[in-house]
């Protein structure tokens, strides 16, 4: 008997191990509708034009690679903040800079996993609330964390939408000191988002009972705007603490870099300094410090006003690209069979769309058609382009 002859083996990863299969399928027809990356119209990862200057820039620059500091680059988490806090209509942030605690994080997932492990260090009852569904993910980066992991109603199947009156319903229910796991924009997996008044009356009951609430923002830009994708993050920085994580995997394309951070908003500069301190100690445990690269890129874009402004004009491309693909779904799939109605698929923002499949049609689309979509009947949307979208409709109308 070895030490380890008693170790199970895990079952693959929901998401990236679907990936794994889709690469092992030598079917040259096969389409991976799985995971989350923006493919542009020849179904190739970007390199954006912004992000490919500023490494010209740093290049030239030639910096050491030393250690940064444990919380990351100092002009990164500044600019993470402004982009994050910045009202529009002001110019200015919802809370003075003194009253945030930033650290850059690994990517939108290490940046929840330091929330994670910080908010269950002082979670009074250990519990924590995640909309049904949810990213495969974050139930389990959670139970990880060591937190109870319930869920309050989000998605209304039937009806194609939010149900709002039940989620505010079971965020009124629950204890006070609870962690609340909401979607700032695009929601992932279904695409359906709260309007700006589910937006004030979520706010209104998770201040009112006392809730911890946690802003997952991964695609900030991919909705609507850089600005209006925010808003729901400034409307709880403006009436109290928030914790938000945001990621630049997919706005920046830069998804190897593991590039982002977590942003709270504290009551003031004292608390913001003490809870930095915590979550200083909670990275030196994991990681140590962050790398420096993703970073540099980011930060030498958002601080610099031309690169910026070409960086929203190619997030608002891969943005408008999405929103044709949902609209060449929808026709196609109408063409091909008379009785569908896939209308949803274009109310639906970012990434994905629940496309309302079953797990068995999206068993069958993965093995009769290489369409690899997730169980949960999830479809990347910026996985298609015009040389195989007919093939996905195709594929789509037969299981429909
Ligand atoms: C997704 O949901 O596909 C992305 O967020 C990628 C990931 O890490 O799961």
């Amino acid at each position: 008997m070895s030490l380890l002859s008693s170790v199970e083996r895990a079952p693959r990863d929901p998401i990236l191990g679907l990936t794994e299969a889709f690469k092992a399928d030598d079917r040259s027809t096969k389409v991976n509708l799985g995971v989350g990356v923006y493919m542009d119209e020849a179904g190739k990862v970007p390199l954006l034009k912004c992000v490919s200057a500023a490494q010209q820039q740093l290049a030239e620059g030639r910096a050491p690679y030393g250690y940064l500091p444990i919380d990351g680059l100092k002009e990164y988490d500044d600019l993470v903040a402004g982009l994050v806090l910045t009202d529009p209509a002001t110019g200015q942030t919802v809370v003075s800079r003194d009253r945030v605690a930033v650290v850059q994080g690994l990517g939108g997932t290490g940046s929840l996993k330091i929330a994670g492990d910080f908010l269950r260090s002082i979670s009074t009852n250990g519990k924590l609330l995640i909309s049904n569904p949810s990213w495969e993910n974050h139930n389990a980066l959670f139970s990880r964390a060591g937190f109870e992991v319930q869920q309050y109603p989000y998605y209304d199947p039937t009806g194609h939408r939010v149900d709002v009156d039940a989620m505010v319903a079971a965020l009124g229910e629950a204890e006070a000191g609870t962690v609340v796991v909401l979607h700032a924009c695009c929601h992932n997996p279904t695409g359906y988002d709260l309007s700006d008044q589910d937006w004030a009356r979520v706010e209104q009951v998770v201040r009112d009972r006392g809730l911890i609430p946690l802003l997952d923002m991964a695609y900030q830009g991919f909705a609507t705007g850089i600005a209006e994708d925010g808003a729901a993050v400034r409307r709880f920085a403006a009436s109290g603490i928030v914790f938000v994580t945001t990621s630049f995997s997919k706005t920046f394309s830069l998804y190897g870099e593991r590039i982002g951070a977590l942003v709270v908003a504290c009551t003031d500069a004292d608390e913001a300094a003490r809870v930095l301190s915590q979550l200083k100690i909670v990275v030196r445990t994991t990681y140590s410090n962050p790398p420096t690269n993703g970073a540099s890129i980011v930060a030498t874009v958002l601080a610099d006003e031309q690169l910026r402004r070409q960086w929203e004009a190619e997030l608002a491309e891969m943005r408008d690209r999405i929103k044709q693909m949902r609209t060449a779904l929808v026709s196609g799939l109408a063409a091909a069979r008379g009785d569908i109605d896939a209308s949803h698929i274009t109310d639906q923002n970012g990434m994905f769309s629940y496309s309302g499949l079953s797990k068995n049609q999206m068993v069958r689309l993965r093995e009769e058609f290489a369409l690899y979509g997730l169980d949960s009947g999830r479809l990347a949307i910026p996985a298609l382009n015009p040389a195989n979208i007919d093939r996905v409709v195709d594929g789509l109308a037969q299981v429909w």
